[in-house]
């Protein structure tokens, strides 16, 4: 009898762009000041991808990266997901143009969205594809260019958002470690709280006309607020009771880096201490899909992470969605 497949993330790699927009430029575009911003959201700064820079494009580096440290060559691929809710059309997709940027030849490749939840629904459908033996390495690039899409005259969201991307190649492997098992969820009652209208990223839009036609990103800050921290709560403990585990049992927390507030508000909630909760969104701010893989590879890079670790991530986003993954390192 052949061993049960299991799935572990065999590479990681990260891009983000150089160009940096701290709070201090911000305080010269919208009525705002770095100190409300630190104060209601821990975000210092965040990274702009260049004009004319595409999703693909800044996901390209990231997927290299992550198939170089697995070891896996493009054509190796069996399955390419691009997570991402600011796609560069709307056809071809961008996993297409990464899959064609990388080499991966007639690999399968489609885009995912569910918003800030997206790198978790991609994992988890990488984890079913190799479980079930239609996969041995897929490929997930998050990248997203939200500058493209908030409104920059809207002080309430222009400040909360960045750009970057990040990749995992996820494998094959007969020993029973690695992704351990995750949940997924969405409910389109709570839609209207996040919502973007229609762009795609490589041709932003400008314009009081297409600002009234609902182009752009509007969020229910405080509403979403509360949903956020009691579903990334609930489906974490859910997903730690369904595999027998406790918070206890966590060494490492990754959840999304949408506000320091909700990462810590998640955290409490758990009762997993804050040095086991990591924490980048000072630099970055939110960068939606891409924020758990640029967290989870900077975590492995300093060393907070590390093989045997049991790693918790955890997320929600517009949809809304919501859904954690168990990995143990
Ligand atoms: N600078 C200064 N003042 C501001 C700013 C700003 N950038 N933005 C809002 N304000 C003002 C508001 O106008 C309001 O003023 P008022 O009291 O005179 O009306 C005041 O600050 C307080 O506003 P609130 O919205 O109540 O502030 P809150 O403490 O809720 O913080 C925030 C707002 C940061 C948006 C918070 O609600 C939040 O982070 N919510 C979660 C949003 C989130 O994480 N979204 C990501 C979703 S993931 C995805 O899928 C994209």
């Amino acid at each position: 009898m052949t061993a049960a497949a299991h799935s572990i993330i065999s590479g990681l790699g990260r891009n983000v762009p150089d160009k940096v927009l701290s709070n201090a430029d911000l305080e010269k575009m919208v009525d705002t000041s770095d100190e409300w911003i630190k104060t209601r959201t821990g975000i210092s700064e965040r990274r702009i991808a260049d004009d004319g820079v595409t999703t693909s494009q800044l996901g390209i580096p990231s997927a290299r990266e992550a198939l170089k440290n697995a070891g896996v060559s493009p054509k190796e691929l069996d399955l390419l997901l691009c997570a991402t809710s600011t796609p560069e059309n709307m056809f071809p997709s961008t996993a297409c143009s990464i899959g064609h940027g990388i080499g991966a030849g007639d690999c399968p490749s489609f885009d995912l969205l569910a918003a800030c939840t997206g790198f978790i629904y991609a994992v988890s459908v990488a984890d079913n594809f190799i479980r079930s033996g239609s996969a041995n390495n897929v490929l997930i690039v998050a990248s997203e260019i939200y500058s493209r899409i908030v409104n920059w005259k809207d002080r309430g969201t222009c400040v909360l958002f960045g750009d970057g991307a990040a990749a995992v190649v996820v494998s094959r492997s007969d020993v029973s470690s690695g992704i351990i098992d995750s949940i997924i969820h969405s409910n389109g009652a709570y839609g209207d709280l996040l919502t973007v209208g229609g762009v795609a990223s490589r041709r932003p839009v400008a314009g009081r006309a297409i600002e009234d036609a609902g182009y752009f990103l509007k969020m229910k800050g405080n509403q979403t607020f509360k949903v956020a921290v009691k579903r990334m709560t609930d489906v974490a403990s859910k997903l730690l009771e369904k595999n027998g585990l406790t918070a206890g049992d966590v060494d490492m927390v990754i959840p999304h880096q949408a506000n320091i507030r909700i990462i810590n508000a998640v955290g409490k909630s758990l009762g997993v201490p804050e040095e086991k909760v990591f924490v980048n969104v000072n630099k970055y701010g939110n960068t939606s899909a891409a924020s758990i893989p640029i967290a989870m590879y900077e975590a492995v890079e300093e060393g907070r992470v590390k093989p045997g670790d049991l790693v918790l991530l955890v997320a929600f986003g517009g949809g809304l969605t919501w859904g954690a993954t168990l990995i143990r390192w």
